[in-house]
């Protein structure tokens, strides 16, 4: 008995998970960025900034007018690229990710216009990747942003619920996030429970990465060479 726990100690050591995030968010006022600054402690992951390709705009200038007439041309054209203000090039390959977090502000009830540039032209490029959504606002609730986010990111797995942060409680940002994290099973999602040595071993299924399988359960991995397999679904590493 004693050789078998042994055994299945070095066996979980000796797995690296695969898993990705990428975070990706605008900020006009910085709310979001100090959110997402609070969720990279958290969390491994990679950040892209969207920045509008117009600098030094006034969005909040005569009762915030140039964001309202942004999220009026996409309202009336959501399917015309024209209707989107110009991004800064982004260099970021959303393929590359098993999940991505968009961090999104609130703007006349939808997500703020540049975000949604960003998203017309990646989000197809998202389907089949996990999606969580964090959104700020002053008051307004996030129901439209989230419709925002079904629209251009269509074939997104979303993972419920989305986290709404108002501006005024930005400062407790961390907690929020860390609560959420959980509320999503975010680790789950990157990989790195299901490796704990308290679970049932026999619960694991482990296939080559074209789809052999190869066995099911933790004793399998003793006669596995280095290299990548999927662990009931997911890609893990053998490093041994
Ligand atoms: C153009 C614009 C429109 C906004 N519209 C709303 C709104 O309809 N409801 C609301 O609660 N907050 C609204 N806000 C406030 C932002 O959602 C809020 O300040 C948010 O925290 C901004 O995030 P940021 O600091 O990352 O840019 C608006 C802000 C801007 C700039």
């Amino acid at each position: 008995m004693k050789r078998i726990v042994l055994f299945l100690a070095v066996a979980v050591a000796s797995i690296a998970v695969e898993a990705k995030t990428l975070v990706v968010y605008y900020s006009y006022t910085n709310n979001v960025h100090r959110i997402v600054a609070e969720l990279t402690k958290q969390i491994e992951a990679d950040v892209v900034r969207i920045e509008p390709a117009e600098k030094g705009l006034d969005y909040a200038a005569n009762n915030y007018a140039i964001g309202s007439a942004q999220i009026s041309a996409i309202r009336s054209n959501p399917d015309d690229a024209s209707s989107y203000p110009e991004i800064d090039a982004v260099d970021v390959n959303p393929a590359d990710y098993d999940c991505i977090i968009i961090g999104a502000p609130l703007w006349w009830s939808n997500m703020a216009a540049p975000l949604q540039t960003f998203l017309f032209h990646n989000g197809a490029a998202m389907a089949g990747k996990k999606i969580g959504l964090i959104v700020s606002s002053a008051s307004s609730g996030i129901r439209e942003v989230e419709g925002d986010a079904k629209r251009l990111i269509p074939d997104g797995v979303f993972l419920t619920p989305s986290l709404w942060i108002r501006s005024s409680q930005t400062s407790n940002a961390a907690s929020m996030i860390s609560e959420w994290l959980k509320a999503i099973n975010y680790s789950e999602i990157s990989g790195i429970e299901d490796m704990s040595p308290d679970q049932n071993p026999a619960k694991y299924t482990i296939f080559s990465v074209e789809g052999r399988f190869i066995g099911r359960d933790m004793l399998s991995l003793q006669n596995l060479e280095r290299g990548l397999y999927l662990v009931n679904g997911k890609k893990v590493y053998l490093n041994n």
